[in-house]
């Protein structure tokens, strides 16, 4: 990363842990690489996407169902589903230290593109290449690290209460199949959906909150007809793309880019990865693909439930297969993040201000009254605040300090809106409403507050 990028991201990640929206978790113990904890503002953006996604990829579709399915897993289910065999990522560790890094990452920081390579070919690669450890010593041969966090359920220690943390959500929704198709009898095409946590034991977290090891997803499985899957993929490609600018990603910062074989997933025969530009390199942001009937296939298998589709009209009786889009919540909001930040200046001063879209605002409206300490100011103010507060639940209250840092304070955190009661208020029940992304004034009556900020 360059100096500037570097400086870009260092200067984001202050902002928002200063402005309380991410912290490092257990941060007075030194941390745990991986981890992080929401703040208040965070909490409430992270509520903000999830709702917008909820709406937007389920509540507003008809054959889409929603479920919230357990995190820890059988090691049964996710033998099935080929995690415990197969979801991994490279190792290599130095030989002196012991400390282990991923032997792609090495690999392709010293230029030697990985795409495709096997373990052994990274061994190679490594050998061939004299690559080191980032401390100058030789590294081990590579091998396969199992990515999923482990744990025991009950008393029993032996491989009958041996459990997992879901690596990713889409596993509860495969094995919910026939509930919910005796439930609801869908008609295909039909989707369940979920959010929630996944656990990831990444080998080396990095880049904030872009790889971690606890995250959230936003993950649909769509059941359609072998024969349909490509129209179906289009339409979700779409949607991802509908959503995207919804919350307020920089479409020039986004491309669309086609995984090759090699580099699929197991179960894929086709993935799109969504990519963002970020300070640190274009990365994967989210990942649409075709899964095929791999997953429903698998359960069937090792759990001898009878997961099939039986069409009425037909009589045919098949396991159908599955478009999914897959969005993280972290990597959206860091991409939302860096899209969003901007300065500029205003009169003397220069400014940040985090240009995000309404419906992802922590807070859409603060009230002040221009100075703390007259009482009639102040209980004006209040008053003006309650009222909005009722139509618009994130308005919050602010008369800390001068009005330039309340200004400064609502600009680093978003809020569209911000909303001074002034000695005029008192005689004519207007007040001044300022813009966060043109810094421009205007007197509004009371009345039409609630109205002026709805229509914006
Ligand atoms: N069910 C498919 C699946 O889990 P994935 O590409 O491994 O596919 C999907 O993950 C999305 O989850 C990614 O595109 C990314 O947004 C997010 N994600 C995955 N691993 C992550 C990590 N370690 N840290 C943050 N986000 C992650």
């Amino acid at each position: 990363m360059s100096e500037n990028k570097k400086e870009e991201m260092d200067t984001l990640v202050a902002l928002l842990k200063r402005r309380g929206f991410i912290y490092p978790t257990a941060l007075i113990y030194d941390g745990v690489a991986g981890f992080f904890d929401y703040g208040p503002y965070g909490a409430a953006m992270k509520e903000n996407i999830k709702r917008v996604w909820w709406e937007q990829f389920v509540s507003s579709r008809e054959n889409i169902y929603g479920i919230d399915g357990a995190i820890v897993l059988p090691r049964v289910m996710l033998e099935a589903s080929g995690h415990v065999g197969g979801f991994s990522d490279p190792i290599t560790e130095d030989t002196e230290t012991g400390e282990r890094f991923r032997a792609d990452h090495l690999l392709e920081e010293a230029g030697v593109d990985t795409e495709g390579m096997s373990t052994e070919d990274m061994t190679e690669a490594i050998e061939e290449g004299e690559i080191k450890s980032p401390a100058g010593n030789p590294l081990s041969e590579a091998r396969d690290f199992n990515l999923m966090l482990k744990t025991q359920l009950g008393s029993d220690s032996g491989p009958r209460g041996e459990a997992y943390l879901r690596p990713e959500t889409a596993q509860s929704i495969f094995v919910n199949f026939k509930n919910i198709l005796d439930s609801f009898s869908p008609k295909l095409p039909f989707g369940i959906a979920q959010i929630g946590k996944a656990f990831r034991n990444e080998i080396s977290p990095r880049n904030f909150v872009f790889r971690i090891r606890e995250l959230e997803q936003m993950e649909v499985e769509y059941f359609v007809r072998e024969e349909e899957w490509s129209e179906h993929f289009s339409e979700w490609q779409n949607i991802m793309n509908e959503f995207a600018s919804r919350v307020g990603i920089d479409p020039d910062k986004l491309h669309e880019v086609e995984v090759s074989e090699a580099d699929r997933a197991h179960y894929s025969k086709r993935t799109i990865d969504f990519e963002f530009e970020y300070p640190f390199g274009q990365k994967e942001l989210w990942g649409l693909a075709y899964r095929t009937d791999y997953d429903l296939s698998r359960h069937i298998e090792h759990s001898g439930a009878k997961l099939e589709y039986f069409d009425q009209e037909s009589g045919e009786r098949f396991v159908p297969h599955v478009i999914e889009p897959s969005l993280g919540i972290e990597r959206t909001m860091l991409a939302i993040f860096l899209s969003a930040y901007s300065t500029d200046e205003t009169g003397e001063e220069s400014r940040v201000f985090l240009k995000l879209p309404y419906e992802i605002a922590p807070v859409k409206v603060a009230v002040f009254p221009l100075l703390k300490n007259k009482p009639q100011l102040t209980s004006k103010a209040r008053e003006i605040f309650s009222e909005i507060k009722k139509e618009i639940p994130a308005t919050h209250f602010d008369d800390n300090g001068n009005i330039g840092k309340r200004y400064r304070r609502q600009d680093e955190i978003g809020t569209p809106f911000c909303i001074t009661v002034d000695f005029d208020t008192l005689e004519d029940d207007s007040v001044t409403v300022r813009h966060r992304d043109t810094g421009e004034q205007e007197r509004v009556a009371v009345s039409d507050i609630i109205a002026k900020i709805k229509n914006s």
